[in-house]
């Protein structure tokens, strides 16, 4: 039996930090929901629409309902087979390091995601496309994989049921775009990771040619749960019209920076100061990056944000990844930016001019500030960019990703940067 729980996600992990392994996972009422979902006489559809009643938003950036994207793929004899399932483990997004815990303390729960996921797809096939570097995770999957193969949670007719499953493990080669979705799948068919034109979006044609979907590890790791306790019970743990729990994160110059099961629509400031512990003695607050890299800069005037999908875009920046990179006023921003962008024009695939080539000029024009050779209209250089980055002008989200820090540093750190040009100096150096 299940207890209910406000923290579904992280309620079996251990402080020590070891792994839940099977046995630990059955007994705290884990691989309940395959049971359900394969003795239980539950449709495909029937776990779709829970997952749907949910109101399951993608946890990988963008907040694309889960059970929408599932939507599309084909069902019954007729469709095209394989089907595929893929989890985007891959995590390369600066400051992100929340699905390396749900895979390194309870391996299972994401297994368990897989199979009941991969049910309501009708997917033959599953891949973990797990970030190479992740070495702990991946020998504590590798063992969680073998212990589900002999408990038969996977193979052939899973629990003697109609539905079989086979999940592999793959280590990626270590670059940031084999997280985008569509380099990943061409990644994982030992192609150059470079992105596919959509349409055909992937639950149509994907991997091999074949309908897949692509989801990140913590959506994956919140289905068993939704099938668990039901739809209504996940929407109540959110605070706003978002549903569920979030792993919120915290990195940067503040006095407990760490990783949290909160309600989604938790805020800023409630992230910031109590969980987080305010900055560390000294320091004053500048601003944040609230989820990931690839998000707008927000300021003091947002902290009481709301952080889910709906609040955050209205305060014109993303909930992104949900893990926070805080600024403080020791640390230059511009010097920030540059080694943001520093990030994206190395992990730019070299497909789209407006990146490979824009991100390289913002690159060497934000190095320049910072060594004193700053020129007069230097501003207007990097906001033309950034502007040409925007949706729809490049291939994949990586370049508009990228617009989202240099803009919001030029709205919000203008006289720093301005300051940079004039004093031909960094005035933090
Ligand atoms: C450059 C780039 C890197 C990405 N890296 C990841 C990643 O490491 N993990 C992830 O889940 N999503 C990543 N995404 C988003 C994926 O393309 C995709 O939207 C996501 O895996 C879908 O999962 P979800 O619907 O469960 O959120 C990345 C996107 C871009 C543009
Ligand atoms: S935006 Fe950048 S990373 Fe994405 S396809 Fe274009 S060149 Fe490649």
């Amino acid at each position: 039996m299940t207890l209910l729980t406000d923290k579904p996600l992280t309620k079996n992990m251990r402080q020590d930090g070891s792994v839940v392994d099977i046995r630990s996972y059955e007994q705290a009422g884990g691989y309940q929901a395959v049971r359900k979902v394969l003795l239980g006489g539950m449709t495909p559809k029937a776990v779709t629409d829970a997952v749907k009643d949910a109101n399951l938003r993608g946890r990988g950036g963008a907040g694309f309902p889960t059970a929408k994207k599932w939507s599309f793929v084909p069902l019954g004899k007729d469709a095209p087979n394989p089907t595929y399932l893929i989890c985007n483990a891959d995590e390369m997004e600066p400051g992100t390091f929340k699905d390396r815990l749900l895979m390194e303390r309870d391996p299972h729960q994401l297994i368990e995601g897989m199979i009941v996921s991969g049910f309501a797809i009708e997917a033959d096939v599953a891949y973990i496309f797990l970030r190479g570097e992740y070495v702990q995770a991946a020998e504590r999957l590798s063992r969680a994989i073998a212990e589900a193969y002999d408990a038969h949670y996977l193979g052939k007719n899973i629990l003697s049921s109609d539905y079989s499953l086979e999940l592999y493990l793959h280590l990626s080669g270590g670059r940031y775009m084999c997280g985008e979705e569509t380099g990943l799948l061409n990644a994982l068919e030992g192609k150059r990771a470079n992105p596919r034109s959509k349409p055909p979006f992937p639950p149509v044609v994907g991997l091999f040619g074949k309908p897949t979907v692509v989801n990140n590890v913590e959506t994956l790791c919140c289905v068993p749960h939704i099938i668990t306790h039901g739809g209504e019970w996940f929407r109540t743990l959110g605070r706003t019209q978002d549903a569920g729990t979030k792993l919120f994160g915290v990195s940067g110059k503040v006095k407990r920076p760490g990783l949290w099961e909160l309600p989604m629509g938790t805020t800023i400031r409630e992230i910031l100061e109590e969980h987080a512990g305010g900055m560390r003695d000294g320091l004053t607050f500048r601003a944040l990056l609230p989820g990931g890299a690839s998000t707008d800069f927000v300021t003091e005037e947002h902290l009481d944000t709301s952080m889910d999908f709906t609040a955050m875009t209205k305060i014109g920046s993303r909930m992104g990844t949900g893990t926070m990179i805080v600024l403080d006023d020791q640390t230059c921003p511009v010097g920030m930016t540059w080694n943001l962008m520093h990030f994206f024009a190395q992990e730019s695939c070299g497909w789209c001019t407006p990146c490979w080539s824009g991100l390289g000029w913002v690159e060497r024009i934000l190095q320049s500030m910072e060594e004193g050779r700053g020129q007069p209209g230097d501003l207007d250089k990097l906001a033309s960019q950034a502007k040409m980055w925007g949706p729809g002008a490049t291939f994949c989200a990586l370049a508009p990703g990228a617009a989202e820090p240099l803009q919001s540093a030029l709205k919000y750190f203008r006289e720093d940067f301005e300051r940079h040009i004039r004093e031909k100096r960094c005035p933090w150096r």
